[in-house]
């Protein structure tokens, strides 16, 4: 099989064959909140089958794409739809897309994920900026032979979500007058939710949120030095109420009554961002 970097190669020539826009930005929408892409003005649709070295979607007709196209005037890259290590992609095929990303010109990724609260001061639809992450509980998208050329070896990881960018969301969120909180996100491999015994031992190393994606395409993200900003919305409560059920419905349906918050900030930072990248 050609080297990662080969792969990465004809993925990206493929991508650019079919759109020639440079995005600035790289979006990744959540379980329930890909409205956001409805606010897109699409200049080009990928589906993932048709890219090279995609990884391939294990459930028939969920194949996702890849949207290019002007998010409040901003060129962006989404991606609608991403791969679950718990679908049974290696921890490499969840983070493929974000080097291709990377490849593509993206130096900012904005992520969005459903997560469970185990802070016991948030509630259902609060959204939660990342500020720090646990990933051990699942695999490292690292593991193998280092590719020197995307990044190095052993990846620094004091600050993996980039401070500027959370302050400028909390100062969005003051504008359009929505609280949010900061917190550290969980990664767990999923696809079981957590025991209330594992609920408990989350909170107490220090977890916030908790949920089954994004630590793994936040290490790819920081291997290559982009800038990661990530937003969870709550969707349930962890550890809160002792005969508390959770089902895939009720975190789906939170995350729709919370999607109009995250896309206000999500469309406000892209603005941001841009004026902030033309400055320096
Ligand atoms: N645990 C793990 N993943 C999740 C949860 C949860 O409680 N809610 C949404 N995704």
């Amino acid at each position: 099989m050609a080297s990662l970097k080969e792969r990465l190669q004809d993925t990206v020539s493929y991508i650019q064959s079919k759109c020639d826009r440079k995005p600035l930005i790289g979006i990744v929408l959540g379980s329930g909140l890909g409205n956001l892409a409805s606010e897109i003005i699409v200049e080009k649709e990928l589906g993932y089958a048709e890219i090279p070295h995609f990884p391939v979607s294990t459930v028939k007709g969920h194949g996702g794409k890849l949207i290019f196209g002007l998010l409040n005037g901003v060129p962006v890259l989404a991606m609608s739809g991403r791969f679950h290590y718990y679908e049974g992609y290696t921890p490499a095929e969840v983070a493929y897309p974000i080097r291709a990303m990377h490849g593509l010109g993206v130096q900012t990724l904005l992520l969005s994920n459903a997560a469970g609260a185990v802070n016991p001061d948030y509630q259902v639809g609060d959204l939660v900026l990342i500020n720090d992450h646990i990933s051990f509980f699942t695999v490292n998208p690292l593991l193998g032979p280092n590719e020197d050329e995307l990044g190095p070896r052993f990846p620094d990881m004091s600050e993996p979500y980039n401070k500027n960018i959370i302050a400028i969301a909390k100062r969005i969120a003051v504008d359009y007058g929505f609280s949010v909180h900061e917190g550290v996100y969980t990664g767990v491999t999923g696809p079981t939710f957590e025991t209330r015994a594992e609920y408990k031992l989350i909170r107490a190393v220090g977890g916030d949120v908790v949920g089954m994606s994004t630590v793994q395409e936040v290490i790819a993200a920081v291997h290559t030095g982009m800038k990661v900003f990530c937003v969870s919305v709550v969707t349930d409560l962890g550890i809160r109420e002792e005969d508390n059920i959770i089902t895939h419905e009720e975190v789906l349906q939170a995350a729709e009554e919370a999607e109009p918050k995250l896309t206000t900030l999500f469309k406000e930072l892209a603005s941001e961002l841009q004026r902030n990248i033309k400055l320096t």
